[in-house]
């Protein structure tokens, strides 16, 4: 199968698999698993962090995250699409009792911050408490500026909020903004970054944050079962995918930008490739035969997301050779 539905569907590489069989483990939950402790270290450094949490997944990071900076009663704003919102079963509310506030995202995946002042709760015991602003970069493949996530940051520090970014893509988003990475974690108190989808690994995400930050998410963690035991296992293939990974996701833009391309020169789909900033593509079906179109490809060996509007996502597993292959049974689909 050709399977562009996600960046998360990647096999670990060979590479990963033999770190992953040679790994030095330790149980992680009395701190002693050498490698877990590592990648820590490291991402902590390469991000700008004091510290830094290995977690099962990018839901529970940003879950501990949200839990870490809020209480029972307070809340976050959060943009409507946000991931943290809408699709991670409502677990700060469920799990956390914080309240979140969505605010509408504006075409670029910002949230206007006139919007998210308005939405700042007075301090009168009939509201939650508004602690945290939340934002997401990479958001639908769309990059947050530099300069926006400063203003971001001076916002947060005129309301006395704090500020988290979901950054599950923050690799995408610095190598399409031509920055170091810390020229983007510099602006936030937390970060959560996906190890599992353009970096490659089978498993992990990371939370980052100050030492406090991190002793209280670690405690979060063990609550909500996240404590895993010999996590070295895991840790030896993302430690790959955060030294690694990083450096080939220019591909993915570029093979992005290539389908994107080859998407608009097909009639029956409406797509601006101008709008294709990093790794993932939306085209609409302009006859609104989505579901026809992914029960063909699939027929042909090829996995699609056939939402409105339909998403394709590059990664290390599709090949522009994949991408031609794509590109050409959509073509037969309008043919046939
Ligand atoms: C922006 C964003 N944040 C967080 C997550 C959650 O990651 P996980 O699937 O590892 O829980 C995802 C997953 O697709 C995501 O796209």
């Amino acid at each position: 199968m050709i399977d562009f539905r996600s960046d998360t569907v990647t096999r670990p590489t060979a590479e990963m698999r033999e770190a992953m069989a040679s790994a030095e483990v330790g149980d992680d939950v009395y701190g002693d698993d050498p490698t877990v402790n590592s990648l820590q270290a490291h991402a902590a450094e390469r991000l700008g962090f004091e510290a830094a949490l290995f977690t099962a997944t990018g839901t529970q990071a940003n879950l501990l995250a949200i839990m870490s900076h809020c209480g029972r009663g307070d809340e976050y704003l959060c943009g409507q699409s946000a991931h943290n919102y809408r699709y991670e079963g409502g677990g700060a509310a469920v799990l956390g009792s914080v309240q979140p506030q969505p605010i509408d995202n504006e075409p670029d995946g910002s949230i206007d911050l006139d919007k998210a002042r308005a939405a700042i709760k007075a301090n009168d015991f009939h509201f939650a408490i508004t602690r945290l602003l939340s934002l997401e970069n990479t958001i639908g493949g769309k990059v947050l500026s530099l300069d926006y996530q400063q203003q971001a940051r001076a916002f947060c520090d005129d309301h006395g909020l704090q500020l988290h970014l979901d950054g599950a893509r923050i690799f995408n988003a610095s190598v399409k903004s031509g920055c170091d990475v810390t020229e983007i974690t510099k602006y936030y108190d937390s970060v959560s970054v996906c190890l599992s989808k353009g970096l490659g690994a089978p498993v992990g995400s990371l939370l980052l944050g100050t030492s406090a930050f991190i002793d209280r998410a670690t405690r979060l963690r063990k609550m909500v079962g996240g404590g895993m035991r010999q996590a070295g296992i895991l840790a030896a293939a993302g430690q790959i995918a955060l030294t690694q990974g990083p450096l080939r996701l220019h591909e993915d833009h570029e093979n992005a930008a290539y389908l994107s391309a080859g998407l608009a020169a097909i009639p029956q789909l409406d797509i601006n490739p101008a709008s294709t900033q990093t790794n993932i593509v939306y085209a609409r079906c302009r006859a609104g035969q989505a579901p026809q179109l992914r029960d063909y490809l699939l027929n042909q060996g090829i996995l699609i997301t056939a939402g409105d509007p339909v998403r394709f996502v590059t990664h290390q597993d599709v090949s522009r050779q994949d991408i031609d292959v794509l590109l050409e049974c959509i073509r037969q689909f309008y043919r046939s």
